[in-house]
């Protein structure tokens, strides 16, 4: 019998829950046990400080009593009690023990009931600072072995999915390292002597190669193309100019996907550096030319990665200044941050990471220790596995392909040793 466990990690994006309340049915459905992880890496790293609590299938069964909570309770504690999921012999649920402190938590098909239609990721994600020293690994490897845990899907973007790998290949050597500093017993030892890892891409950022989607990216464009929206009717009531700055770290899909769908009068992206010397005679003449026939409203989108020539930052505040000044417009500039990345996955965000998830699970049943560690992704309507590794190595490539294109000088200059 299979024992997965599932965690998010990195920045959150809409379909995080779609992909655990996925991954926890189809593992019951195929007869494993499943747990979720808190607060992504630095949850297994916490592990659970106190002793063990029971549950079954249908619900979290916490407390001497053996009391059965449903979703709701669930549900309810991992939204307002910050991770608290009971309180001791208190409050709503007498009798119930405390899980705070426990990060590794057991649970069953009602705990996910629903959460397809929730945004951000209900069981907490982090950029871990602990999981990426060694010793944080050994303590992770020892408390999942303590849980009897054998196998982990992890949803997060390429540096999260790049942990998943350094722990899968270091995890003999850590295996053998707990047994012999008596830290788990032999029997555990031989148990798990290999850890089973899948990687789903969740980022609003589209920023993963071998994959036509990332997971929350579909929401994240269509939360930006409703800002537009609204922006476009205060925009041509008053006939003025709006910048907006638009997430998406070093990648400028969400910003270039929006100019699209919005009719964007100019755009900056990362991929793209317009030239330092002529970008602002060249976004001008274009937003004025809009003008001359007639548009009463002027959108520029800006991407917060975009750079010019000379790799100095776009900023929004100055884009406004400039049409400001030189084209006499009354502007503005709005920064959409994170309302982009919260709210309610839209369909697609509920669609993909199901399928995903239920893959996730397959890869992993089928999994031996000689199979790489897979990322579930989709390409041409049709939901892939690609060698984690190929994936992440493949998006570093396409990043310095595009750096050598763009700015050749710079690339030139770098030091080897940092570029590997
Ligand atoms: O990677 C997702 C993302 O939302 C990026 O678009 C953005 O640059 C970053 O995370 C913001 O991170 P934080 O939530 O830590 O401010």
């Amino acid at each position: 019998k299979m024992r997965l466990a599932v965690l998010t990690s990195g920045g959150d994006s809409a379909g995080m829950n779609a992909v655990v309340r996925a991954v926890v049915k189809a593992a019951i459905l195929k007869g494993c046990e499943t747990w979720i992880v808190r607060e992504g890496y630095e949850g297994l790293v916490r592990g659970n400080a106190e002793g063990h609590r029971h549950v079954s299938d249908k619900g979290i069964c916490v407390s001497h009593k053996d009391v059965h909570f449903h979703e709701e309770t669930f549900l309810h504690h991992l939204r307002y009690g910050d991770g608290e999921l009971l309180r001791d012999g208190t409050g709503d649920h007498p009798g119930g023990r405390t899980l705070k402190g426990r990060y590794i938590v057991r649970v069953g098909w009602d705990d996910v009931r629903g959460w397809f239609a929730e945004g951000g990721t209900l069981i907490g994600t982090a950029r871990s600072v602990a999981f990426r020293t060694r010793e944080g690994r050994l303590t992770a490897a020892q408390n999942m072995i303590k849980e009897g845990i054998d196998a982990l899907v992890v949803c997060g973007g390429d540096g999260s999915l790049t942990g998943a790998d350094v722990f899968r290949s270091e995890w003999p050597k850590l295996v053998t390292e707990l047994q012999s500093t008596g830290r788990i017993t032999e029997e555990e030892a031989q148990k798990h002597a290999h850890l089973k890892i899948v990687g789903l891409v969740g980022s609003i950022d589209n920023d993963m190669s071998m994959t036509d989607l990332t997971i929350g990216a579909p929401t994240a464009l269509h939360r930006i193309c409703e800002s537009i929206d609204n922006i476009n009717s205060t925009a041509y009531s008053h006939s003025r100019a709006f910048v907006l700055e638009v997430m998406g770290r070093h990648c400028g899909w969400l910003a270039l996907m929006a100019s699209v769908s919005s009719g964007a009068d100019f755009i900056f992206i990362p991929e793209n550096p317009p030239d330092a010397e002529k970008w602002e005679d060249s976004m001008c003449k274009m937003i004025q030319s809009h003008r001359d026939v007639g548009k009463r409203k002027t959108i520029v989108i800006v991407a917060e990665g975009a750079v010019d020539s000379n790799l100095k930052p776009i900023r929004a505040e100055y884009v406004k200044d400039v049409l400001t000044n030189r084209l006499g417009l009354d502007s503005r500039v709005t920064t959409l941050g994170h309302t982009q990345r919260g709210g309610k996955p839209c369909a697609f965000d509920r669609i993909m990471p199901t399928l995903q998830g239920v893959e996730a699970v397959n890869a992993l049943l089928e999994a031996t220790p000689d199979t790489p560690s897979y990322m579930i992704g989709i390409r041409e309507n049709k939901i892939t596995r690609v060698p984690l590794m190929e994936a992440v190595e493949m998006t570093r490539q396409v990043s310095v392909a595009i750096a050598e294109k763009n700015f050749p000088k710079a690339m030139s200059l770098r030091d080897p040793e940092f570029s590997e």
